[in-house]
C-alpha cells in the first residue's frame, strides 16, 4: 500500500493510475476504523482497480464543545487494516495542507441540513460538505463511497454532487452491525460497560419500529410516542425520534406512503449514538 501525506503526492499516484486506465474508488474515513468502513473498503474495491482511503479528523465538522480534541486517533493500527484489505492508496494530510491559513471557502447545503443532526450540531454539515468536495476535487475519483449509517450525511453529499456538477458516482453502503444490533462507530469506544449494554436498545426500537409500520402504515405517530417513551426509560437523553422521506427528509407524521426511513439521536452519558433504518410502504 502506498501512503500519501500531500494534495500533490495524492494527485501524482493518482495521475500515474488513470493514466493507466484504472477506475478509482476513494472512500473518506475520518480514521479510528472499524468494519463498517472495511465495508465500504470492500464495495470499493469490488468495483474499482484502485482504492484510495483518506485519513482525516477534520476540524470543521466539530462543532464548539464537541469531541474533536478527544476523537479516537489510532492512525498505526488503520494502516495495517487498509493494508490487509488491499487499499492502494492511503491519502493522511496533516490539517494544514487541507486548510492552510487563509482559507475561506464554505460549501453548504441548504434544506437538508436543516433538520435531524443538521439542527442539533451547528456547522456541522457545512464542514463535512467542504471536506468532502475537497477530497473529491483533490482525488477525482470515479466513486466515492459512503455508509448509510450516516444516511443524512449521504443525502447531502449525493446533492453536492449534483449541484456542482462533480463527475463522481456516490454509492451508499448499507450500515455494519454488532452481533447485537448497536451500528459500528468510532464512538461506541466512549460507552462504558454499563452504557454498552444499554446501546443495543436504539436498533431494536428502529427495528421495531419499521417492523409495526410496515404492517400499519397508519401508526407512526403512536409508534414514534412509544419508542421515544421505551429510550427515555433505557436512560437516553433523546435528541430526536423522526420518520422523514428517505430522498427530501419532509418529516412524514401520520401515514406512510413513500420510502421513508426512521432516525435516532440520543445520547447515553456525553456520549452521542446515532442509527437510522429504511421503512417502505406496504404495496
Ligand atoms: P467516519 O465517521 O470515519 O465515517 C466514514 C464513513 O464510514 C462514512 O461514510 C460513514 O457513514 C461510514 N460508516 C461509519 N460507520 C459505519 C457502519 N457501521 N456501517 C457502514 N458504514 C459506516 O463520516 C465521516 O467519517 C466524515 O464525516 C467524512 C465523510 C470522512 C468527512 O469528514
Amino acid at each position: 500500500m502506498e501512503s500519501a501525506r500531500t494534495i500533490a503526492d495524492l494527485r501524482r499516484h493518482i495521475g500515474i493510475w488513470r493514466g493507466g486506465g484504472d477506475r478509482i474508488g476513494l472512500v473518506p474515513t475520518m480514521g479510528a476504523l472499524h468494519q463498517g468502513h472495511m465495508a465500504l473498503v470492500r464495495a470499493a474495491r469490488a468495483e474499482c482497480g484502485r482504492v484510495v482511503t483518506s485519513i482525516f479528523v477534520n476540524p470543521k465538522q466539530f462543532a464548539p464543545g464537541e469531541d474533536l480534541a478527544s476523537y479516537p486517533r489510532r492512525e498505526a493500527a488503520d494502516l495495517a487494516l487498509l493494508a490487509s484489505a488491499e487499499v492502494d492508496l492511503a491519502f493522511a494530510p496533516a490539517t494544514a495542507d487541507i486548510y492552510p491559513a487563509g482559507f475561506a471557502t464554505v460549501v453548504r447545503v441548504t434544506g437538508l441540513t436543516d433538520v435531524l443532526c443538521g439542527a442539533h450540531r451547528a456547522g456541522h454539515f457545512d464542514g463535512v460538505a467542504t471536506v468532502v468536495t475537497k477530497l473529491l476535487l483533490q482525488s477525482s475519483p470515479d466513486a466515492a463511497y459512503f455508509g448509510e449509517k450516516d444516511y443524512q450525511q449521504l443525502i447531502v453529499v449525493r446533492r453536492l454532487v449534483a449541484d456542482l456538477d462533480i463527475p463522481v458516482r456516490i454509492v451508499g453502503v448499507p450500515t455494519v452491525r454488532e452481533p447485537d444490533g448497536l451500528a459500528l462507530s468510532s464512538r461506541n469506544a466512549y460507552l462504558t460497560p454499563e452504557q454498552r449494554r444499554i446501546a443495543p436498545a436504539i436498533a431494536r426500537v428502529l427495528r421495531s419500529i419499521a417492523e409495526a409500520v410496515a404492517r400499519r402504515p397508519n401508526s407512526v405517530a403512536c409508534e414514534l410516542a412509544s419508542g421515544r417513551e421505551e429510550l427515555r426509560k433505557a436512560g437516553f437523553s433523546l435528541e430526536y425520534l423522526e420518520i422523514r422521506d428517505a430522498e427530501t427528509l419532509t418529516p412524514v407524521t401520520d401515514q406512510l406512503t413513500a420510502p421513508s426511513r426512521v432516525f435516532v439521536a440520543a445520547r447515553l452519558g456525553r456520549t452521542r449514538l446515532i442509527d437510522n433504518m429504511p421503512l417502505t410502504p406496504p404495496a
